[in-house]
C-alpha cells in the first residue's frame, strides 16, 4: 500500500493528523508499525495453514498408496519389494522389484547364489527389516502400516527364525536359549516353559545337551537348538536361512522329516537353502540372482529324497528287530499261558516302534511262528502256544 493511503487510513481511523507542520508524527509512525507487525502476523498464520493442509493432502496420498489392509486370501503378499543398503556413498540394491504369493501350508525352498538377496528378503518377510520400495501383506495386513509394537507381537506370535548363523545368546544355556521366547509370549508358568523347552530340545536330540552354552556346542548343535528355539510358540510361518548347512546329512535329514511334520500340521515354511535335499523336500522352489526371483520350479508336493528313503527304511528294519525281542520279553513275562490275543503282545509295543515299522506288527509275529522260533500257530486274532 501507498504512503499516502496508508496515512488516509491513518487519519480516517484515529481522527489524528499524519502529518503536522510538514513532519510526520510518531504517533503515526507507531500506528504503522504496528499495523505492519500485524500484517506479517497474519501472512505467516496463512502460510502456516496451508503448509499444514498440503502435508496433510500428501501424507494421505502416502497412506493411500501404502493401503492400510488389503482382502488378501494369501498368507503373505510381497508386492515389488526393493532394497537398497547404504554403504557410505556407495548403494547396494539387494533385491530390485520381487513379487511373491504364499499361500498358508507351503514350503518354500529359496535357493541362489551368494549375494542375490535371499536372507535380505527373508529378513524383510519376517519383519525384521523394512523395504526401501514396495508393500508385503501379511494375512492382508501392510506390515509397514503396523506400530513396531504390533509388528513385534505378530514376530513373537507367528513367526519362528533360524537365521544363518544362529544368533543364539552365548552366556545361556541351550535350554535357555530355547525359553527365550517363551518368556516374552507370557504364556505359561516358569516349570511349563522348562518343560516345553526341554521337549522341544529332545525334538531335535538335544536332551542331553540341555545345560550347555553355545560355545560348547558344535555348529549342527547350536543349528538345533535354534531350531527348537523357532518352534517355540508354535509358529505359523516359520522362516529358515540354511536350515542345514551345518548338519551332517543324517542330522540334516531328521531335521527335515521334523520340518516336515510340522509343514503338514499346518505351518508354513520358508527356508533359503543351497542343499539340494531340501529344495526337493519342498512344494515350490525359488530361484534368485541379483536381487530377483528369477525362475520358479514347482515340484508335486512333498517328496521324499533317495538318501531320506534309504534313513526311512534303515529305521524300519531296526525297529523290526527292537519289536521282535519287545514280543520275547512279552511272552517271557507271560509264560504259561496257551492262548494270547494280539492286540495284547501290540500294546506292549512302544508307539514310535510300532508306528514305523517294514511290515504289519501280525505279519512279524506270523514270520516269528514260521520261523519256529516260538512253537505255536496264528489263529485270527488269537496266538496259540504248544
Ligand atoms: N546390512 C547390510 N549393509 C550393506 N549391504 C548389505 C547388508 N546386508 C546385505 N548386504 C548386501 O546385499 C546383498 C545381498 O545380501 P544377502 O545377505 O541378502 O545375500 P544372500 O543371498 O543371503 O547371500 P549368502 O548366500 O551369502 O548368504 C549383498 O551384496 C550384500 O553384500
Ligand atoms: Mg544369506
Amino acid at each position: 500500500m501507498r504512503e499516502t493511503e496508508l496515512m488516509k487510513q491513518y487519519e480516517e481511523e484515529t481522527g489524528n493528523l499524519a502529518i503536522i507542520e510538514g513532519e510526520i508524527t510518531s504517533k503515526y509512525r507507531d500506528w504503522k508499525s504496528r499495523k505492519h507487525k500485524q500484517k506479517t502476523k497474519e501472512k505467516r498464520k496463512q502460510e502456516l495453514e496451508q503448509a499444514q493442509k498440503t502435508s496433510k493432502k500428501i501424507k494421505e496420498q502416502f497412506d493411500q498408496g501404502k493401503k492400510v489392509d488389503k482382502d488378501y486370501d494369501h498368507l503373505i503378499v510381497v508386492e515389488n519389494l526393493h532394497k537398497t543398503y547404504l554403504l557410505g556413498t556407495t548403494a547396494i540394491a539387494a533385491l530390485r522389484g520381487v513379487d511373491l504369493i504364499i499361500d498358508k501350508g507351503q514350503f518354500i525352498s529359496i535357493m541362489g547364489p551368494s549375494g542375490s538377496g535371499k536372507t535380505t528378503l527373508l529378513n524383510l518377510i519376517g519383519g525384521l527389516d523394512t523395504p526401501t520400495r514396495g508393500k508385503i501383506f501379511l494375512e492382508g495386513k501392510n506390515i509397514a502400516m503396523l506400530k513396531d509394537s504390533e509388528l513385534a507381537d505378530i514376530r513373537r506370535d507367528k513367526i519362528g527364525f533360524v537365521f544363518q548363523f544362529y544368533n543364539l545368546l552365548p552366556q545361556m544355556t541351550a535350554l535357555e536359549n530355547v525359553m527365550v521366547p517363551l518368556h516374552f509370549s507370557g504364556k505359561l508358568s516358569k516349570r511349563g516353559k522348562e518343560k516345553r523347552a526341554m521337549d522341544l530340545l529332545s525334538l531335535v536330540g538335544l536332551e542331553e545337551r540341555s545345560h550347555h552354552t553355545p560355545s560348547e556346542l558344535s555348529g549342527g548343535e547350536q543349528q538345533r537348538v535354534a531350531i527348537a528355539r523357532a518352534f517355540a510358540n508354535d509358529p505359523a510361518i516359520c522362516v529358515l536361512d540354511e536350515p542345514t548347512g551345518d548338519l551332517d546329512s543324517k542330522t540334516g535329514i531328521q531335521i527335515l522329516n521334523l520340518l516336515r511334520d510340522l509343514n503338514q500340521r499346518g505351518a508354513t515354511f520358508i527356508a533359503v537353502s543351497h542343499d539340494a535335499a531340501v529344495a526337493e523336500f519342498a512344494t515350490r522352489t525359488l530361484h534368485m540372482r541379483d536381487g530377483k526371483l528369477v525362475r520358479e520350479g514347482k515340484v508335486a508336493g512333498l517328496k521324499e529324497t533317495d538318501i531320506m528313503e534309504l534313513e526311512r527304511k534303515k529305521d524300519a528294519q531296526i525297529n523290526k528287530e527292537k519289536c521282535k525281542n519287545k514280543i520275547y520279553q512279552y511272552l517271557f513275562k507271560n509264560s504259561g499261558k496257551k492262548k494270547i490275543k494280539i492286540a495284547n503282545i501290540s500294546k506292549s509295543i512302544p508307539e514310535p516302534i510300532l508306528k514305523n515299522l517294514p511290515i504289519h506288527f501280525n505279519d512279524i509275529l506270523k514270520e516269528i511262528v514260521e520261523d519256529g522260533v516260538i512253537k505255536g500257530k496264528v489263529e485270527k486274532d488269537v496266538l496259540i502256544l504248544e
